[in-house]
């Protein structure tokens, strides 16, 4: 994949968006690439807070949900946008045994499970920052010192998230931490994406997903352990389908989920890069790919918005207005001695990619 011809110079912009209740600046990362691409992050939960690409026509779009200004995000935010750490997904009844010791003190924030690393989770603190210049993309560096004991986690993690729009039209995430103790970690990027730029739901959107197996999941969206083909069931997405073409399935899985919310398995030996999924939207022709060193993705098919929520530009955003490819390692799998391991210990480095790539047809 050879860069496009440079069209125009790439830039990055910096400036302030707000404060936090205690006072403490946000910024915001204007990324333009050589092909006009651009992708706004801002230090309050490293999160990407617009994503412009274009349609078949060449017309710019805005492809992921949020909010105009920081007060939303610090209001009301579904992980609009945001890393969600230090552990993405769910740890059942928020305890995890690690070495003979137990950790059963994470926030119970789902039902009777810890989401998404908790209360105040990666995605509602404030990241530090510095811009990043390379011959072919322009970036951000994130970091983020999680103390020993925040959340109920053990160990003090330091983590980086960086974010690199390419002139290859990718949207590039190299995630690294470490650890002073040995901790559970597992972090996403909870992007809610719309490839319309936002005008209708995305059940029209066509999905391919990389994955023969998911893990099926129990009432309170916890998996069960199982491997389980999806042949012949509405998780199967080996062949590219609508995503509302079968969401209202009597299904008990699909019930459990409300729609879709599940994690897949991703087809793939070891730790390389490989095409988790690909979407494709038919009204605009953009083209989403997403690939990933992590063994899974979580699909969620955004059955939690509701209308409730009136993001950028004043629109409502209602049921399945979005949704979201979270790359990760599968849900609760400090507590499923089959599942590969989350587990960081000192010495180690965690090191993870996921890229998304945009294109049309
Ligand atoms: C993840 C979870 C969902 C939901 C969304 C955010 O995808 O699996 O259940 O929490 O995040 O609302």
């Amino acid at each position: 994949m050879g860069a496009k011809e440079a069209k125009r110079p790439m830039d990055i912009n910096v400036e302030s968006f707000g404060k936090t209740p205690e006072g403490q600046d946000v910024r915001l990362y204007t990324l333009v690439n050589a092909n006009g691409l651009t992708a706004k992050v801002m230090t309050y939960g490293a999160a990407v807070i617009a994503l412009e690409v274009p349609d078949r026509e060449g017309k710019l779009g805005d492809i992921v949900l949020g909010y105009d200004h920081l007060q939303g995000y610090l209001d009301n935010s579904p992980y609009f946008g945001a890393i969600v750490g230090r552990y993405g997904n769910r740890i059942g009844k928020g305890r995890f045994t690690l070495d003979g010791v137990l950790y059963d003190k994470l926030a119970i924030n789902n039902g009777e499970n810890h989401l998404h690393g908790g209360i105040k989770g990666f995605d509602k603190v404030v990241w530090d920052d510095e811009p990043v210049w390379k011959p072919d993309a322009v970036g951000v560096k994130l970091s983020y010192l999680s103390k020993d004991g925040e959340e109920g986690y053990p160990g003090n993690l330091k983590s980086t998230v960086t974010y690199l729009l390419t002139n290859d039209d990718e949207l590039r995430i190299d995630y690294e931490a470490t650890t002073d103790k040995a901790t559970p970690v597992n972090l996403t990027h909870h992007g809610y994406f719309n490839l319309t730029g936002g005008e209708r739901d995305i059940l029209g959107h066509v999905l391919m997903l990389n994955a023969d197996k998911f893990t099926p999941v129990d009432e309170g969206l916890i998996p069960t352990g199982e491997l389980r083909p999806v042949r012949g069931t509405p998780m199967d997405f080996t062949k590219a389908t609508a995503i509302g073409a079968r969401i209202d399935k009597e299904d008990e899985q699909l019930g459990f989920g409300g729609g879709y919310d599940h994690n897949w398995a991703l087809n793939k030996d070891g730790k390389q890069m490989t095409l988790a999924a690909k979407l494709y939207e038919p009204t605009t022709g953009r083209v989403m790919e997403v690939w990933t060193i992590e063994p899974g993705i979580q699909f969620y098919s955004g059955n939690f918005l509701d209308g409730t929520i009136t993001g950028k530009d004043g629109t409502v955003y209602q049921h399945r207005w979005a949704f979201c490819l979270e790359t990760q390692h599968y849900p609760d799998s400090p507590n499923q001695g089959n599942f590969p391991s989350t587990i960081l210990r000192p010495g180690e480095k965690y090191e993870t990619t996921t890229v998304y790539r945009f294109s049309t047809k």
